[in-house]
């Protein structure tokens, strides 16, 4: 089934910054969108979530779930319904510092129980009960009551993954979610992603700027390059050669090998190229 469908997107700010983006995502799909700095990564994922609307006027499209996101520049009447089961994890975490882990967590609900009741932050006990699991599934159970903002980087993301959990998202939505991780937290949260995408079949598109992590862990690569995808298909297919053909300077900080034995053949390649 198709989990996200992107049709003909296109969005000028003061200049084009997606143009013409069509590709789909299967259900269950783990997808890495790549591309350098202010190629259109995160404007693409504000796109799908509805953030922000594409040109008006143009033939741009897209669906989510099978229900429409946005056409032609205007955003789906529904489209709250369908926002609650995309769920969104940013680099900087975005979660509410002076509030506990917990109530971070069960926040995730918000979009699903009726307004009074998130305003007076009134949260029943199978809710919260649900909250502990999500936390116990990210390792953070007895962190559960600290305040957010004493936690470590890699566990805060941690922690917005458990947010997504509680929000029972169909489709997970990830926008570097590791750029400022240590190397070690980068690689608990690639797994812990991973894992939910395996293990409860969720859609995942996680935008990354080490193609390694990329190749590693989502066997299909959508690769962006000046708003345009270049690439989409089997990581197998995204070798360095492809790498440096399309992106040329930029690939050289993209390929941020983590095995020192590979960094000659890079610059070998950025001689070459
Ligand atoms: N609201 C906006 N108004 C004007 N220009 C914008 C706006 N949002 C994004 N842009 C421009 O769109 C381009 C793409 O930005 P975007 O943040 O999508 O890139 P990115 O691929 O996510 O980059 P990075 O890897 O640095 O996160 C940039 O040139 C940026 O300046
Ligand atoms: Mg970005």
């Amino acid at each position: 089934m198709n989990a996200i469908h992107v049709d003909k997107l296109t969005k000028h700010f003061n200049t084009k910054v997606l143009d013409d983006v069509s590709f789909d995502v299967q259900s269950g799909e783990l997808l890495a969108l790549i591309g350098p700095s202010g190629s259109g990564k995160s404007t693409l994922m504000r796109h799908l979530s509805g953030l922000v609307t594409a040109n008006k006027g143009s033939d741009s499209n897209i669906s989510i779930l099978g229900n429409s996101i946005q056409s032609s520049g205007k955003l789906a009447k529904d489209v709250r319904a369908t926002r609650v089961k995309v769920g969104c994890v940013f680099q900087q975490f975005n979660l509410v510092n002076r509030l506990t882990v917990l109530t971070n967590v069960l926040i995730g609900a918000l979009g699903t129980i009726p307004a009074w009741r998130g305003y007076l932050g009134f949260f029943t006990q199978e809710e919260k009960v649900r909250a502990l699991d999500a936390l116990d599934r990210v390792g953070l159970r007895e962190h559960a009551h600290k305040k957010a903002a004493h936690l470590s980087g890699g566990q805060q993301q941690r922690v917005a993954i458990a947010r997504v959990l509680m929000q029972e998202a169909d489709v997970i939505l990830a926008d570097e979610p590791i750029a400022s991780l240590d190397p070690r937290s980068a690689r608990v949260v690639m797994d812990m992603l991973e894992k939910i995408n395996k293990a409860d079949g969720k859609t995942v598109i996680v935008t990354l700027h080490q193609v390694d992590v990329a190749r590693k862990y989502c066997p299909r690569i959508v690769a962006l390059r000046e708003g345009k995808v270049f690439f989409n298909g089997a990581r197998e297919q995204l070798t360095d050669e492809v790498m440096f053909s399309l992106y040329e300077e930029d690939a050289k900080e993209m390929l941020n090998h983590e095995s020192p034995e590979l960094s000659p053949m890079v610059e070998t390649l950025a001689a070459a190229g």
